[in-house]
């Protein structure tokens, strides 16, 4: 296995890889152990480059509790197989059979204790014990069709292969190599695309809020954000174009242009009774030191002043005024200006259109021998670990077949 590039590529190989990623070096692994010669192709000057910046550097490589429903596609049960027949613990295991120290953050999320280099340098170990060979610094140019397999025009020269299998991810982050090519190839071959937008992506919002926010950027609070279907109680960051945070970037997957945002800001708390309660206990406090015991300093002041309310002693208020106070403070409804876009999103919805392949083999069902993989497919997860998750069963699946 070599991750250089020599000048000449092999004349055939069974198996062609496009997109040295996460499911494309999973799938060489994989096919390779089978005994398949298997040669994964990448535009980048090195593979892997979003599991490298992965996870804040420590990559988030799976979730221990990964299941179908933490998946958004046009056709929910499209994941259920690849996902059923390569878990979260078989990849567990890979970790510990490499040595990888790692530990469980929050909500399952598995990160590495070191950096996010040892999950690729598993998926290269894996991939020159099964002599996959990878080259990096290579683009491709045209795809034929041949009776049996393809013609493959690259860069470097071409290659024919039996299965060639398109694993060149979603549109985030361009500077990192992101391409729509996997795009491109699916309607060359007739398939569907489900509309792509960028998710697990902060917010933006106007400049007159933003103006109104200038001291927050830093601040934090937990929440729960709600919009349509989706709800996530998870923490939320003031930033300087917005709004940020595990709440934000999950809710935004659900979020549509328009939309109305709710955020509880007081999760699991009755703000308005909380309020009477303190009042009868304490009542010669003021409103904004009883609400500093739910909220930074300030943070109290901003909520304050955003709803026009004064600061008094608690008992200065009568119970329907502090109820309502209480109420008006607690939700916060927020139509977002936009979202940072591809730019900083984690992840694209949407994708190749699973209708036309194979749930099980990730197969294309008009044209044999072509698999797609990974998140060029309408498969996305939530934050948290799971779309490395889908990266890994998915090129498993492949990789059992092609
Ligand atoms: P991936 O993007 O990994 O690989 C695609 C490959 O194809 C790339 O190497 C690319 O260079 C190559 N390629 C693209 N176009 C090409 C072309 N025209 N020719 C040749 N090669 C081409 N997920 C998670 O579960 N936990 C986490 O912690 C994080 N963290 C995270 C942080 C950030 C900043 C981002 C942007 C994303 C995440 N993710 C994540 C999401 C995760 O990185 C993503 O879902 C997987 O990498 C998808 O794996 P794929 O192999 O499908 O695509």
């Amino acid at each position: 296995m070599t991750e250089t590039s020599p000048s000449q590529l092999p004349e055939r190989v069974d198996v062609l890889i496009v997109g040295a990623g996460a499911a494309g070096l999973m799938c060489a692994a994989t096919a390779g152990q089978r005994g398949r010669s298997v040669l994964a192709l990448d535009h980048a000057n090195k593979v892997g480059k979003k599991i490298l910046m992965s996870g804040g550097g420590r990559c988030n490589f799976t979730n221990l509790y990964t299941s179908p429903e933490n998946f958004y596609g046009e056709n929910p049960h499209f994941c259920k197989s690849a996902l059923a027949r390569f878990t979260q613990w078989d990849f567990i295991a890979l970790v510990e059979k490499h040595g990888i120290p790692y530990h469980e953050k929050t909500l399952g999320q598995l990160f590495c204790d070191n950096k996010s280099k040892d999950i690729v340098d598993l998926l290269l170990a894996e991939c020159r014990a099964a002599k996959a060979q990878i080259r990096t610094r290579c683009s491709v140019e045209a795809i034929a069709p041949l009776e049996q397999g393809f013609l493959v025009d690259t860069s470097l020269g071409q290659v024919r292969c039996e299965s060639l299998v398109i694993a060149t991810g979603g549109l985030s982050i361009p500077t990192m190599g992101a391409t729509g090519l996997g795009y491109e190839i699916a309607r060359q071959f007739g398939l569907n695309i489900i509309p792509t937008r960028a998710a697990l992506v902060p917010f933006t919002q106007h400049r007159r809020q933003l103006e109104r926010q200038q001291e927050l950027p830093g601040s934090a609070l937990a929440v729960t954000a709600s919009c349509g279907e989706g709800s996530f109680h998870e923490q939320m960051l003031f930033t300087h174009r917005g709004l940020s945070g595990p709440a934000v970037l999950q809710i935004s997957s659900h979020w549509r242009e328009g939309q109305t945002v709710e955020f509880d800001l007081a999760p699991g708390r009755d703000l308005a009774g909380w309020l009477q309660q303190r009042r009868a206990q304490n009542p010669d406090s003021y409103l904004h030191s009883a609400l500093a015991e739910v909220w930074s300093k300030k943070l109290v002041q901003h909520f304050l002043q955003r709803q026009d309310i004064d600061s008094r002693p608690l008992k200065q208020y009568g119970e329907i005024e502090l109820a309502e106070i209480g109420r008006r403070l607690q939700t916060w409804q927020l139509v977002p200006a936009g979202t940072e876009g591809y730019r900083t999103a984690e992840v694209t919805l949407g994708g190749v259109a699973t209708d036309g392949i194979s749930s099980r083999t990730m197969e294309c069902k008009t044209q044999p021998g072509l698999y797609f993989i990974g998140e060029v497919l309408d498969v996305t997860g939530w934050l948290g670990g799971y779309n490395f998750q889908w990266a890994w069963a998915s090129g498993h699946a492949a990789g059992e077949v092609v």
